[in-house]
């Protein structure tokens, strides 16, 4: 086998809680490398003509799931590289989708505390899966769930907690210089 084709693309691939910083630290890292930044929930955003939070009611949670899986399935397809890809955080508990993303690139898990969460997901009233009446339970139940997905589905784990957007940024680029280089 041709050993090229048993490395990942060389794109950066985002994930981690809501509010974990995915499109922050994405929007840095797409500065600093001059790499385009996709997001995958804008990119349903715009294949379904409705926003996340309606696509939740309207179509459904399983609905949105489906697209999910379609979009990296197509970015796959495209054969893209050299992109930074931020996630909706619940993107790979589909368990099919996991091995797809590191097929994509150098998948990072940005971690962050519940209390960090929080402050940075009641800014805004636009994630259905957290608009209950005690947040903070959801958050550490579905925590508890999902820390372990993404700790099996990402190459790199930072805690994002006491870090600044540049400190972030760049320890992430140096891990995957030297995981590209080595790979
Ligand atoms: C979700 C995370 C959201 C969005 C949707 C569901 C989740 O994306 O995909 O509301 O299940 O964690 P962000 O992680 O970008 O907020």
């Amino acid at each position: 086998m041709n050993e090229e084709s048993t490395l990942p693309a060389k794109n950066i691939i985002l994930v981690g809680f809501m509010g974990s910083g995915k499109s922050t630290i994405g929007r840095e890292l797409g500065k600093l490398l001059s790499y385009p930044l996709i997001d995958t929930d804008s990119q349903i955003e715009e294949l379904e003509r409705l926003s996340v939070a309606d696509i939740f009611s309207l179509k459904g949670e399983p609905h949105f799931r489906n697209c999910e899986t379609q979009i990296v399935e197509n970015l796959i397809e495209q054969g893209l590289t050299h992109h930074i890809i931020a996630t909706g955080g619940g993107l790979p508990v589909k368990e099919e989708n996991r091995p797809l993303l590191r097929k994509l690139g150098y998948v990072v898990w940005l971690d962050a505390n519940t209390d960090t969460i929080l402050e940075r997901t009641s800014r805004t009233n636009t994630r259905p899966l957290l608009q209950t009446e005690n947040p903070r339970k959801t958050i550490e139940e579905m925590l508890e769930r999902r820390n372990s997905i993404y700790q099996d589905v990402a190459h790199l784990r930072l805690q994002t907690s006491g870090l600044n957007i540049a400190e972030t940024a760049h320890g992430i680029l140096e891990s995957a210089r030297y995981f590209f280089g080595h790979s």
